[in-house]
């Protein structure tokens, strides 16, 4: 039910820090660590590399997935966009884990690929939202997001909670190999939660972001580097769904190849920058669509910021920052799509759950 609330997407965005409090206390054990089950913590470490498999912003989750496997647990992960990896399967290492990301467990080029992999006798692990649906049923383990229902079609507290279990599962899988991490992950995802929750209650900056820049623009750039990039991807296909606005996620770095010829006089580009070691690269990028008539949205995180950003979003640890940077997105790209009158919750041509291929 939607309570007090006009839309499930601005519900479910709300309900993100209860999300993440809720994996945390799921996944935590007496002793105040994080344990998965024993025989995926065996699966994980005998594989040689990870294959993670999904689509849309499951895929996005998974791209920062990559991140946090690899900085996190030193294990070699490639994402695939299931509908491609079908068709035009990469060569596959000796011992490879297939790892399904899908809120709704039902998506059809996901399970296109699980079947095939399969039947190769291969390994699988699914992270769904829906336990005992298909993708968790045919794997050979599943691992719960704990997010809630998720009405809205538009994806939001799914893949929040999708990134929050990844770094769990990185977390484990550095602990079993005797990595040293110098900072306590559940903390750290606490820290997160009440980050999340801090920015929910200034929705009306972002609402007035949403209706100064994004009413009548045709197009829109979301830009940023490192694992910035990857929410930004995910931040232009929130507002394209909802929106219907022509919205582009770019690496900042990309841009001067050739985008960079739309860029036209009040063009809105949307730059993150939460990592430290791209700050002064983004904000170079930022000042290239500038001089070319761009209007600039930045958005940074404390103890980065400049004086001229947009907003500042709460600190947290750097490999985080992707759960906290696309909540300003997904509450742009809501009062976007509500102030230009668009069917929120059921944006046309789409379905919650694609099960079709
Ligand atoms: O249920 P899944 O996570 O497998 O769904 C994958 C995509 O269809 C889904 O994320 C889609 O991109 C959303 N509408 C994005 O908001």
């Amino acid at each position: 039910e939607k309570g007090m609330y006009d839309h499930f997407m601005l519900k479910e965005i709300d309900e993100q820090s209860i999300a993440l409090r809720n994996i945390i206390q799921k996944y935590q054990h007496e002793d105040g660590e994080t344990r998965l089950d024993s025989d995926i913590r065996t699966v994980v470490q005998e594989s040689d590399r990870v294959y993670i498999v999904a689509a849309g912003t499951s895929y996005h989750a998974g791209l920062v997935g990559k991140q946090l496997m690899e900085k996190i647990a030193h294990k070699p992960v490639e994402v695939h966009i299931a509908s491609e990896f079908v068709y035009n399967m990469p060569l596959l290492s000796k011992k490879p884990l297939f790892v399904f990301i899908s809120q709704s467990g039902e998506t059809a080029d996901s399970r296109a690929v699980l079947v095939k992999v399969k039947e190769l006798g291969h390994r699988t692990l699914t992270i769904t939202n829906v336990p005992g649906s298909t993708l968790s049923r045919e794997a050979d383990f599943t691992l719960h997001t704990f997010a809630g229902p998720e009405i809205a079609v538009a994806s939001t507290k799914a893949y929040t909670a999708q990134m929050a279990v990844l770094t769990l599962l990185a977390v484990d899988t550095a602990r079993v190999s005797g990595i040293e991490l110098d900072f306590d992950p559940l903390q750290e995802l606490g820290i997160v939660a009440n980050a999340i929750e801090a920015l929910c209650s200034q929705k009306d900056v972002f609402e007035e972001i949403a209706k100064t820049y994004l009413m009548t623009t045709r197009n829109t750039f979301f830009i940023g580097r490192a694992v910035d990039y990857y929410v930004a991807l995910e931040g232009a296909l929130k507002l394209k769904e909802i929106s219907y606005i022509q919205a582009e996620g770019f690496a900042g770095g990309e841009l001067k190849h050739g985008t960079i010829a739309l860029i036209e006089e009040g063009t809105p580009v949307i730059a993150l920058t939460t990592q430290s070691h791209v700050n002064l690269n983004i904000r170079a990028n930022v000042q290239e669509v500038v001089a070319r008539g761009a209007s600039p949205i930045i958005l940074s995180m404390e103890g980065l910021e400049q004086p001229s950003d947009t907003f500042v979003l709460p600190r947290v640890h750097e490999w985080l920052a992707p759960l906290v940077a696309v909540v300003p997105l997904q509450l742009i790209s809501y009062y976007a799509a509500l102030h230009r009158g668009c069917d929120v919750d059921k944006p046309r041509n789409l379905a919650k759950s694609v099960t079709v291929e």
